[in-house]
């Protein structure tokens, strides 16, 4: 079996640790597998690229942040366009896929890289998604691959910037990926004790950030710790375009809410206020545990699917159990959080303010 490995869109820690593990399942429990990395993600099957991965590759990869495989965003709006020469890239890609010979392709990625991943099954490739994302919004999946490293690195920040939140005695905005789903902040923050937690589920009104804000003051603590997901949205914004919504905030030189929301939170309470923008740290470095081992597992189950001739899905995770989903059921679909789940209440009963 002539087997296809991509890492696309953005990446996290894991997708090493997934890559050896299909690779050590394939090589020790399919018949003559032929295993080849495609770089850049869809961009290297675009342009027909693979690189062979023995075993010896494989080896010392599994605690290694990135992608030995690289990785590159390729929007899923663009791979259906003719362009002059006659073919979109989904024909291109299909092409490649057929001349190499390819017998399976896995595609490690969110839920862009689902969605193309779908668009190739349709056109005969047989393919195998994993969840992976710092943002765990993938649908059908409890949890993706790449997340938990990155609350654990979030939750070490957010500890780190509260000592010096309570030395100053400042209000910090603590900014967290997480454009369309506010699953890191919210895990995170709960577990680094935040004490106000932004994300795009629930839009916040900038009011009551003041009001919670004074209070806890009044209350007697000496600083706030706020976590806001990058794609928090203030109330007034929420019935605006994408493109309203930007030409707004680019107007004031930003691009999510928590500089703006940091001045109205000076000009209005007094409190000191600070933003701290986490960005790449989140993506970046060794896998943690957890992830480690969700990512063996996964690729170990990914592998015994391609061993199955199961193709046109996805592996999942639901309960404590690996399984999969047709990736034509989970394609174009996201997990967010339910502003009225569990996890909200939870946070809302031991005090968490949302501002909503
Ligand atoms: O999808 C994962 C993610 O980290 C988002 O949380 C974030 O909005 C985005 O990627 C950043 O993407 P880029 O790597 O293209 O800057």
């Amino acid at each position: 079996m002539k087997i296809g490995i991509l890492t696309s869109g953005g990446d996290c820690s894991g997708l090493n640790a997934v890559i050896r593990a299909i690779g050590l399942y394939a090589y020790s429990n399919i018949k003559n597998a032929e295993i080849y990395g495609i770089p850049d993600g869809y961009g290297g099957l675009i342009r027909g690229e693979y690189f062979p991965l023995k075993k010896d590759v494989l080896s010392g990869i599994l605690d290694r942040g990135g992608t030995i495989l690289g990785t590159s965003r390729q929007p899923f709006k663009q791979m259906t366009v003719v362009s002059e020469s006659g073919e979109s890239r989904l024909d291109k890609m299909c092409a490649n896929y057929k001349k190499a010979g390819f017998d399976c392709l896995f595609t490690l990625g969110g839920a862009g890289t689902h969605k193309t991943a779908a668009l190739l099954c349709m056109e005969g490739c047989n393919v195998i998604g994993l969840p992976k994302t710092i943002d765990n919004d993938i649908y059908g999946t409890d949890i993706t691959f790449g997340f938990q490293t990155a609350v654990e690195v979030v939750t070490d920040s957010i500890d780190r910037i509260k000592t010096t939140a309570a030395s100053h005695g400042r209000t910090m905005i603590v900014e967290i990926m997480g454009n369309k789903a506010g699953w890191l902040t919210l895990h995170s923050g709960i577990a680094a004790g935040a004490d106000m937690i932004l994300i795009p589920e629930l839009p916040f009104e900038p009011e009551k950030v003041c009001e919670f804000v004074s209070e806890n003051l009044k209350k007697g603590n000496g600083y706030n710790i706020i976590a806001v997901a990058e794609g928090a949205l203030p109330a007034s914004e929420v019935k605006l375009k994408k493109s309203e919504r930007t030409f707004v905030r680019s107007a004031r030189g930003e691009t999510t809410a928590s500089m703006h929301l940091a001045e109205i939170i000076q000009q209005q309470t007094g409190s000191e206020t600070r933003v701290s923008v986490l960005g790449y740290l989140q993506r970046g470095g060794t896998p943690c545990a957890y992830d480690r081992l969700l990512a063996s597992r996964l690729g170990g189950f990914a592998g015994q699917l391609a061993k199955e001739g199961k193709f046109g899905v996805t592996v999942a995770v639901s309960g404590s159990k690996i399984t999969f989903n047709a990736l034509s059921e989970i394609a174009g679909k996201y997990k967010f959080v339910d502003p009225n789940g569990q996890i909200v209440s939870f946070a809302k009963s031991i005090g968490i303010g949302f501002a909503d």
